[in-house]
């Protein structure tokens, strides 16, 4: 068995970015040469998915022309001479099927990974957060891994995770693992605890692999405190009910970049194009210049 769709979120208002998003998606954001969402897409093109379901918004149209063809554009830099520049468009010809739903209100990740439910059926797929990049460059085949233990386990979901520093768990969805190592049981999760009340340091990395019991437990997950369906409360109630839920953990060259919020979009914009082919050395001289300058 394989998994080859993947739902992807991307409907929500991305406020912690403002104003970069007033008028264009968080998701659209550059980080070094290519858009986030660009680098979700070809991470999980590399891992065999087949379809993809962008779960947008009224503000997100532009997310669904970048996926389309540009027939004018490819044109125009056939007519101008600027054949070389055509390379940048293949990811328009990946093997990869777009499809679009709307979730009509922003009632959280869980509602958004809900709105899927008539296009994935019975089948089980993945869920990849629209807003975060695994890896310099999306290099992760975490998606891959995390379908292996579904199917050795037999699980109800398997979770990326990545530690996190201790003060930073009130940020992230937290696993209380059952045991140490590379793949682990979680005896429970926690939306955005205290780092007092926190299980572990293992925050939840952006990507999921589901069978379709999903839908039935996020039907039955009642809006948490903030007015909004967690997708972590929905995986609290499958392991409540006797699901079995694994993690996998992200391996130390697969960082997680969550361009959610100005602090981790700059450091990964930063990351991205120290590490381009082409600018990056000259950038890392100039960042070397203005470092030991501020320290003269
Ligand atoms: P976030 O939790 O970062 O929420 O979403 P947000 O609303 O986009 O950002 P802030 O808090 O206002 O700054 C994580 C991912 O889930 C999607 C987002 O688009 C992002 O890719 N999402 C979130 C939805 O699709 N729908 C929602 O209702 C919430």
């Amino acid at each position: 068995m394989d998994i080859h769709i993947a739902v992807v979120p991307v409907a929500g208002l991305g406020t912690r970015l403002l104003p970069a998003t007033k008028s264009q998606p968080k998701e659209m954001l550059p980080v070094g040469r290519k858009p986030v969402v660009q680098y979700v897409v070809e991470e999980l093109t590399r891992v065999g998915i087949q379809r993809v379901l962008f779960i947008t918004g009224p503000a997100k149209t532009s997310i669904e022309n970048y996926f389309d063809l540009n027939g004018e554009l490819i044109q125009l830099l056939r007519e101008t001479g600027k054949e070389d520049l055509l390379a940048e468009f293949e990811f328009e010809r990946a093997p990869v099927q777009s499809f679009y739903t709307r979730q009509r209100q922003l009632r959280g990740l869980g509602h958004a990974v809900a709105c899927a439910q008539s296009f994935v059926g019975d089948q089980p797929f993945a869920v990849a957060l629209g807003d975060s990049i695994i890896g310099v460059n999306a290099q992760s085949d975490v998606v891959r891994r995390l379908t292996q233990c579904f199917i050795d386990k037999n699980a109800a979901a398997v979770v990326a995770f990545e530690e996190v520093p201790r003060n930073e768990v009130r940020r992230y969805g937290i696993a209380q693992p059952k045991s140490d190592g590379e793949i682990f049981e979680i005896a429970d999760v926690v939306e955005k605890p205290s780092a007092e009340d926190a299980p572990s340091n293992l925050a939840i990395a952006a990507r999921y692999v589901f069978a379709p019991s999903i839908f039935d437990a996020l039907a039955r997950t009642k809006p948490g405190k903030d007015g909004e369906i967690q997708l972590t409360d929905a995986i609290r109630l499958l392991i409540q009910e006797g699901g079995k839920v694994y993690g996998v953990r992200l391996r130390d060259a697969e960082p997680r970049f969550d361009i959610g919020n100005f602090d981790s979009y700059f450091r990964a914009f930063v990351e991205f194009a120290l590490a381009d082919a082409k600018h990056g050395p000259a950038l890392r001289r100039h960042l070397e210049r203005l470092l030991n300058d501020s320290h003269s």
